[in-house]
């Protein structure tokens, strides 16, 4: 290869890696394995190297991928936050070793760690109190995901001195670093609910983890079962000889350590940890992707210092992804709730991470042509952690002549109806909402399901209710009566005494769970509580533009019009009206009903702590007839400025001369008397 064929094949490389840097970090989103990831990286430095006049600053083997968003406000890291070397064989850790000798000699030891598969957190201590936590960002600033961090429960607030101690053991301030991550039972969960939703499953544990980190509404974080495991220590002066001792140190303050860690001397001891985990990780109730081995002795670390991207004291040995291969017998096409038809594969069973595995999802069609997948052949299965496992590629060698090419219906398999082939999202939906059985029953499922109206029945009965035509919409659950239900097989007095009280208690049933329950199409849990903060009562939603709707945090066009359409739709306005005259909540709460309008035709832009809830100060805002908006524009009247405002709000409202408030003055003008060191004083007042 020449130097215009490297340059060809270089700039290729940089926009692969990039476009799968974003998917990874922003999007949460991964289109390539790690190994596939780290191939291409390879081959990069490879290139690079053999060329270093085309090496470039932004090229990716120079900077680590970033996750910022606008939604957080950012802060630079004070120490660069890097990512580690991957390894994937035992010669390339003991190509490590022989480096890190030659720098720094033989007298050193090993910290070898589990390689926590979720996403990186830097936490900031401040005289024994959490100070600031912020993500990896680009490496070197990160997104302020504080109000997060503070609803996972093994992150303490405050740190604990060891029983004895005179004095704070901890120094005045420090960083430590960690992961947060999903365990397994958590990722399951959710990933469980989101397809039942049909929103779209978190592709594994990690993604997960970083997906719901980020979560506008720190309120939702606590429900999805986040942990945190932390392992690097840092600060000015710290008094430890060794990492061990600093993580050791930080366990006895409350700080959550792993002890699955292991001091090792020599590298056969390092291949030992290794090989022990690399089979009992399949054990263990969270992701771990490999094993991290670090020199323990902090001069040393110093010593041996830095590249761009990776600590020379650290490196990783990645654990190669488990894969079956087994027969695919056939193929199902499954109706869901919205209407999307899914493929999935029945397979010969096949024992893959620990379960036996007989069903496999296949994506979409363009999935199917993808891998060119025939009905008979043998396939690659993984589970990335999904539910349903995946169908990764097929084994051509072993293909008979007799396997069948399948083919993707053209007609819904439940109802008939021909099929609409979605270019965009390559996916096919049987467009007969409103007569298709499999979609009824879908969205009376979710309507009634644990988030949405919580009320206690399950499929069996909607399929009952159903089957009997006693309900057809979800309004039809509020007008039914106890002789109906008593005309189904197998009901007693009891059990539909018992439907009707949870159908009576459901009407309870808060603005934002009612608006989920509706079930718009990628409206999910989250979507659902940014519009009903945003909106507060859904006759404002259903009027709104698409441009008013694509104001929402987390609304893009396709959600936008995907609920311009659902409101637009004759079938839909007629139940919500009948759901309304049944008396279920289509507003926020009563103390968000219109007080004043002071704040009559004005948009604010909130930044920063108050000494309410910012969900409350958002609420306060719409109850005196203002707007709240997300970003600042010309049309913003005020930045509400409260404690810890974005820095780079502050500037933006400079740039653009919108008016910058505090919180006193805001309740000033809603004639509100604020003591401010006492919260619990001061809430009864505001509404
Ligand atoms: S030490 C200077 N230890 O893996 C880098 N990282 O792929 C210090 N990770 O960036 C990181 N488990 O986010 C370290 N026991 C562990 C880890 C770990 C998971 C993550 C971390 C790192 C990434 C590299």
């Amino acid at each position: 290869m020449n130097q215009a064929q490297a340059n060809i094949r270089i700039n290729e490389l940089r926009s692969i890696i990039n476009d799968a840097n974003r998917r990874y970090y922003v999007d949460n989103s991964p289109v390539l394995s790690d190994y596939d990831f780290d191939m291409l990286l390879k081959e990069l430095e490879a290139l690079e190297a053999a060329y270093p006049e085309l090496i470039t600053s932004d090229s990716p083997t120079q900077k680590v991928g970033s996750d910022r968003r606008k939604e957080f406000e950012q802060y630079p890291h004070k120490y660069p936050m890097l990512s580690l070397g991957n390894t994937y064989d035992i010669p390339e850790v003991e190509a490590f070793a022989e480096r890190a000798s030659k720098g720094i000699g033989n007298s050193f030891t090993y910290s070898c760690e589990l390689k926590f598969d979720g996403t990186a957190i830097c936490l900031t201590y401040r005289n024994g109190r959490l100070f600031r936590a912020l993500t990896r960002g680009d490496g070197a600033i990160g997104d302020d995901v504080t109000a997060n961090v503070r609803h996972i429960s093994n992150i303490p607030e405050t740190l604990h001195a060891p029983a004895g101690s005179a004095s704070a053991p901890w120094p005045e301030e420090f960083e430590i670093r960690g992961e947060i991550y999903m365990p397994w039972a958590a990722f399951d969960r959710l990933n469980e609910e989101r397809e039942r939703d049909e929103e779209q499953p978190f592709a594994n544990p990690r993604n997960a983890a970083s997906g719901s980190l980020k979560l506008i509404d720190s309120s939702m974080i606590a429900n999805r079962g986040l942990e945190c495991t932390l392992y690097h220590m840092l600060g000015e002066g710290l008094p430890y000889q060794t990492h061990d001792e600093a993580l050791k140190a930080a366990a006895t303050w409350g700080l959550p350590v792993s002890d699955k860690r292991k001091i090792c001397r020599t590298i056969e001891e390092i291949e030992e940890f290794i090989g022990y985990w690399d089979i009992e990780r399949k054990n263990l109730p969270f992701a771990t992707d490999g094993i991290v081995i670090k020199v323990n002795e902090l001069p040393y670390q110093e010593e041996l210092g830095y590249t761009a991207k990776f600590p020379r004291w650290a490196v990783a040995y990645k654990f190669k992804a488990e894969q079956a291969l087994t027969k695919l017998l056939s193929i199902d096409y499954q109706v869901g709730r919205t209407g999307a038809v899914t493929p999935v594969a029945n397979l010969e069973p096949v024992q893959l991470s620990g379960t036996v595995v007989k069903r496999a999802s296949l994506h979409n069609e363009e999935q199917m042509k993808l891998h060119d997948i025939h009905v008979g052949d043998f396939v690659y299965v993984e589970k990335g952690g999904e539910i349903i496992p995946k169908i990764t590629g097929v084994e051509l060698s072993m293909r008979t002549p007799d396997v069948v090419l399948p083919h993707f219906p053209e007609t819904c398999p439940d109802c008939g109806t021909t099929l609409i082939r979605d270019e965009e999202e390559a996916k096919s939906f049987c467009p007969n909402q409103s007569g298709c059985p499999t979609q009824i029953k879908g969205r009376l499922i979710h309507f009634l399901s644990r988030k949405a109206m919580n009320v206690i029945a399950g499929e069996a009965t909607v399929d009952q209710l159903f089957n009997k035509a006693l309900v057809w919409n979800a309004a039809d659950f509020y007008e039914l009566k106890k002789e109906h239900l008593l005309t189904l097989e197998g009901w007693k007095e009891r059990s539909a005494d018992r439907f009707l009280k949870s159908i009576e208690e459901s009407k309870k049933t808060t603005f934002d769970h009612v608006l989920y329950a509706l079930g718009i199409r990628y409206v999910g849990e989250a979507t659902a509580k940014s519009l009903a903060g945003h909106f507060g009562n859904i006759d404002t939603i259903a009027a709104s533009t698409i441009e008013d709707l694509l104001k929402v945090d987390d609304v893009g066009q396709v959600i936008a019009e995907s609920i311009y359409d659902y409101f637009h739709d004759e079938t839909n306005l007629e139940i919500i009206a009948r759901l309304k005259e049944s008396g279920l909540h289509f507003q926020m709460d009563e103390v968000q009903e219109k007080i004043s309008s002071a704040l009559e035709g004005m948009t604010i832009v909130i930044s920063g702590n108050y000494s309410i809830s910012r969900d409350e100060m958002k609420s306060l805002i719409t109850a005196h007839g203002g707007k709240n908006s997300g970003s600042i524009s010309k049309k913003t009247t005020y930045l509400l400025a409260g404690e810890k405002a974005g820095p780079e709000k502050l500037k933006k409202a400079e740039a653009l001369g919108v008016k910058v408030i505090g919180e006193k003055e805001l309740m000033e003008m809603l004639d509100i008397t604020v003591t401010t060191e006492d919260k619990e004083e001061t809430e009864p007042t505001l509404f």
